[in-house]
């Protein structure tokens, strides 16, 4: 017999992962969200795709109360985050992001920015908490840069941190919002490269990206978002390689090949790009 309950409830293995119902965020005058359905199995990984200002990354933060929805209810491992008596923080130890920006603390080292958020929102011992930063340091092949100063390190090496921080927190579920967007194109494979080994772990991810080979290899799911509401999602290779709807076709054609989506008449012309 259970003697005493735990403290988030991790029982529920029934309903989805992530779900989010009628989703609606506003700024002021400004209807960015205009009402988001989405539900994301355990273990699932979505990629959400869409031009620049459609609500992608309102959309993450809604998820983790960075942004407090204006309307509709978000669920995460069956609790809801929008109830009012929710132990807000409790949930959110249960969510791990990933930024553009790494948001490293550059004044310490790469392990004490794994260890400082384990003692300090976890009230971990400094041993535990040690073990579990070289266990993930390991994880995303780093464990000689323990010592390092942030500045020390690539782009590339600062994200893989990033996430190895995140990791060590123990989340359910990771959100990455364009984590590759900021490095330069030789050091986004290796980002992309923890990213796939996570998933292959099974760790449910919803991730913002434009990567479309990431998408196509890595994702269970596509969701292209315009204007604050999904647009249409399925499987990657039926949103990226074949997609229903011509906003979807004109978003994919102007990122895949840039150059021919501003050539006069190419707008919306012709089938996507092929795989690669
Ligand atoms: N904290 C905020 N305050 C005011 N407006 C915001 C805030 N965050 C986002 N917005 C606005 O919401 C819209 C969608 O932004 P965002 O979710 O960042 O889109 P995306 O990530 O798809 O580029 C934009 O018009 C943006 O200016
Ligand atoms: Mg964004």
């Amino acid at each position: 017999m259970q003697q005493e309950a735990p403290a988030v409830d991790t029982t529920a293995t029934d309903g989805p992962e992530i779900e989010i119902r009628g989703l609606h965020k506003s700024f002021g005058a400004n209807h960015v969200l205009r009402g988001i359905d989405l539900d994301i199995a355990r273990g699932e990984v979505v990629c959400v795709i869409g031009p620049s200002g459609s609500g992608k990354s309102t959309l993450l933060r809604c998820v983790n109360l960075l942004e407090e929805p204006s309307e509709g209810r978000v669920f995460v491992g069956g609790t809801e985050l929008t109830d009012p008596d929710v132990d807000i923080d409790a949930v959110r130890r249960r969510i791990g992001m990933v930024f553009q920006q790494f948001n490293l603390f550059p004044h310490v080292s790469v392990r004490e920015n794994l260890v400082l958020p384990q003692r300090r929102v976890l009230g971990r011992n400094k041993a535990e908490a040690e073990a579990v930063a070289r266990k993930n340091l390991a994880r995303v092949g780093l464990s000689d840069k323990s010592e390092a100063y942030p500045a020390q390190l690539s782009g590339g090496q600062q994200q893989r941190v990033a996430i190895a921080r995140a990791l060590s927190m123990g989340p359910e579920v990771m959100l990455f919002d364009e984590p590759t967007s900021a490095l330069d194109p030789e050091l986004v494979g290796e980002v992309l490269a923890v990213m796939r080994v996570l998933a292959g772990e099974g760790m449910t991810m919803m991730v913002v990206t434009h990567e479309m080979s990431f998408a196509r290899e890595v994702a269970d799911r596509v969701v292209f978002m315009d204007g604050g509401v999904i647009v249409e999602q399925g499987p990657a290779a039926q949103v990226v390689g074949d997609p229903l709807e011509e906003r979807t076709r004109s978003f994919l054609n102007r990122i895949l090949d840039p150059a021919a989506a501003e050539a006069p008449g190419a707008r919306g012309e012709g089938p996507p790009a092929p795989p690669r």
